[in-house]
């Protein structure tokens, strides 16, 4: 069935948080379909709450989440999934018993994808018989996203995905992410620590401070007035 819509995700008026405790207000925002949007903010402003809210992980109070003309926002996370949606969590979820193989499997929708896997994380590949709990930080991370990919999402979120890793793997993990957004299969949500990076990959930015969007826009805009960074996350570009 052919989709009406060029909109991927989105939400209107979203309250959402753990519980009672309210941490997301009035999120409204849209995505449109093959987009980069990158989300930014300091620590503990709600940013993996957002994309947590989206998988349906958190206790939404009020609104309603679209995802490709679909209200998703009373669906479990699997029908989530299963509508394409996809979240790397910031907490690598694979599992440490299983090897990479098996997580690999274990996030499929259609197992012939192990191959497109590996054919983007090589490393994946020559460890493939490897438990997960042997790998380094980075095998991990690349396993979590791999895992998320054999999902086949056509909207993929990424919460902080290069936290704590080396250059070298950041470099390597960003080209990926490059492929993925210009493939024209995938839109894609970043969230992402480092502005520099955030800016020269996304085409807008979402700026969340103490569960509010204080700005959203073209990256263009936060390229020509480095100042809006200053203001909302206290970064200074270099
Ligand atoms: N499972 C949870 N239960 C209750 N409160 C939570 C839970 N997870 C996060 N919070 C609270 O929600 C707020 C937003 O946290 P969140 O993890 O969304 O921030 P963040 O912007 O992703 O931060 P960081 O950059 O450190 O990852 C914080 O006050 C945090 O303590
Ligand atoms: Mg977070």
């Amino acid at each position: 069935m052919a989709e009406k819509t060029e909109i991927a995700l989105n939400l209107q008026n979203v309250n959402a948080g753990y519980g009672d405790t309210q941490i997301l207000n009035d999120i409204s925002f849209a995505v449109k379909k093959g987009e980069r949007l990158a989300i930014i903010g300091r620590n503990g402003v709600g940013k993996s709450t957002l994309l947590n809210t989206m998988m349906g992980l958190t206790d939404m109070h009020s609104g309603s989440v679209e995802l490709f003309g679909n209200e998703i926002q009373n669906l479990p996370s699997h029908e989530r999934a299963r509508l394409g949606l996809g979240l790397v969590p910031q907490t690598r979820d694979i599992f440490a018993s299983l090897s990479v193989e098996e997580n690999l499997i274990s996030g499929a929708r259609n197992n012939g994808r192990i191959e497109q896997a590996f054919s983007l994380f090589p490393r994946l590949e020559e460890r493939k018989k490897n438990g997960g709990g042997q790998l380094s930080g980075g095998e991990q991370q690349m396993l979590s996203i791999a895992r998320t990919l054999m999902g086949e999402p056509r909207l993929v979120m990424l919460d902080e995905p290069l936290e704590g890793l080396a250059p070298v793997i950041c470099d390597m993990l960003m080209d990926v992410f490059e492929k993925l957004a210009s493939d024209g299969k995938h839109t894609i949500v970043l969230v992402e620590q480092h502005a520099e990076l955030a800016m020269e990959f996304s085409d807008r930015m979402l700026i969340l401070d103490n569960g509010e969007i204080v700005f959203h826009d073209e990256t263009s805009k936060v390229r020509e007035n480095p100042s809006i960074l200053e203001r909302h996350v206290g970064l200074g570009i270099s």
